[in-house]
């Protein structure tokens, strides 16, 4: 079935969409926080980025709730989801990250509690952490994407992993299909480095993306909103030690530069939201999401690397970076996405 405006179910109220995203007096506070209900802030979980998720969930919680929101956190690694339904909770601001949260699964468990939750919908959520399966598609829908090979373990000899510097030239990405964070992702610039890095790749994955290497500007472009309403904030342009943007200088560095408004040649900055707002409607994302992009320093081309549907959310994430740059304080941001929060299906005798 195809998921589509007409079959979302909106958790807010009517006022929810024209009530202010907060208030200085106490009583507006709680006003704002009262609509919502109780709510769960979902953060943890089981994926490599649990300790990212554990970050982004205690600093949604802490906005939501001094927002007036009746928020509590909550870790799926450490408690059955079924006890949302049991302690009456009435949405879920979902900051996990990676598998088991970021991928249809846990919004699949929360669409048969029936608990409206933020982001995207099952099938988006599932196809997006896939970075091959997101590859196909936007391709199918002639949407930028940078040439790949996939190799599947047990389906693949020798001949086929020697094969790939030749199909792709060199240097290449190999990389998880469906991991994050830059986890188990390596830049080969010389062919005798590809069978380690497929194995790393193999370990975290059974499917292993190969990829061309865009050499040039990166720049990450988040989407708010959905459907027709969806919209881009501004894009920021990253600049990392030597170009490498990896887990260590992704979280750890101090040297990497996140620019916005990013100072790309006039027009640029257009064109890239056009293409990922295309990119996010393309695989029916909800709610919000932040695509990763190369551009090709020679031809200006720009790439789609992939979508997350459960952005980062510290207090130096990219969306809340972003957001700001467009007046919308990380407080705002939180309410904004609750907002959002929503069913795929309307449940037979749900309101
Ligand atoms: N094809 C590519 N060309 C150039 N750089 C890449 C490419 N793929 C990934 N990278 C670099 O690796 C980083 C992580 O890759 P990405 O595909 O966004 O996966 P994830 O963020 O899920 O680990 C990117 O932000 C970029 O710096
Ligand atoms: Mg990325």
């Amino acid at each position: 079935m195809t998921v589509n405006a007409d079959n979302v179910r909106r958790a807010g109220p009517p006022q929810a969409s024209t009530a202010p995203p907060g208030g200085s007096a106490s009583h507006e506070v709680e006003s704002v926080g009262a609509i919502f209900g109780k709510v769960a802030v979902l953060m943890g979980g089981m994926s490599a980025e649990r300790e990212i998720s554990l970050m982004s969930g205690s600093g949604v919680l802490q906005a939501l709730k001094s927002r007036g929101v009746d928020a509590y956190a909550f870790d799926p690694a450490e408690r059955d989801l079924g006890e949302l339904k049991k302690e009456g909770f009435d949405r879920c601001f979902i900051a996990l990250h990676g598998r088991f949260g970021e991928d249809g699964t846990v919004q699949g468990a929360l669409e048969l509690l029936g608990i409206p939750y933020t982001g995207s919908g099952v099938m988006a959520s599932s196809m997006a952490i896939d970075k091959v399966m997101t590859k196909r598609v936007l391709l199918a829908e002639g949407l930028p994407t940078p040439k790949y090979v996939l190799l599947r373990r047990g389906a693949y000899s020798v001949a086929d992993v020697d094969a790939v510097p030749t199909t792709l030239g060199l240097p290449l990405i190999v990389k998880p299909a469906r991991e994050g964070s830059s986890i188990g992702l390596t830049k080969v610039v010389d062919a005798s480095g590809m069978a380690a890095a497929v194995e790393q790749a193999a370990k975290l994955d059974a499917d292993i993306l190969c990829e061309q290497f865009i050499s040039g500007d990166e720049v990450t472009c988040p989407v708010l909103g959905s459907g027709p309403d969806a919209k881009a904030l501004p894009v920021i342009r990253i600049v990392a030690p030597e170009g490498n943007y990896d887990y260590q200088n992704k979280y750890f560095t101090d040297t990497t530069q996140y620019i916005v408004p990013c100072g790309l040649p006039a027009g640029e900055e257009a064109v890239i939201q056009d293409m990922v707002v295309k990119a996010y409607r393309t695989l029916n994302c909800r709610g919000w999401a932040r695509a990763d992009v190369m551009i090709d320093r020679t031809t200006r081309k720009p790439y789609l690397l992939e979508i997350n549907t459960s952005p980062g959310m510290t207090g130096h994430s990219l969306v809340p970076m972003s957001a700001r740059a467009a007046g919308l304080s990380y407080e705002d941001l939180c309410i904004e996405l609750l907002k959002t929060a929503a069913l795929d299906y309307k449940q037979e005798g749900a309101a």
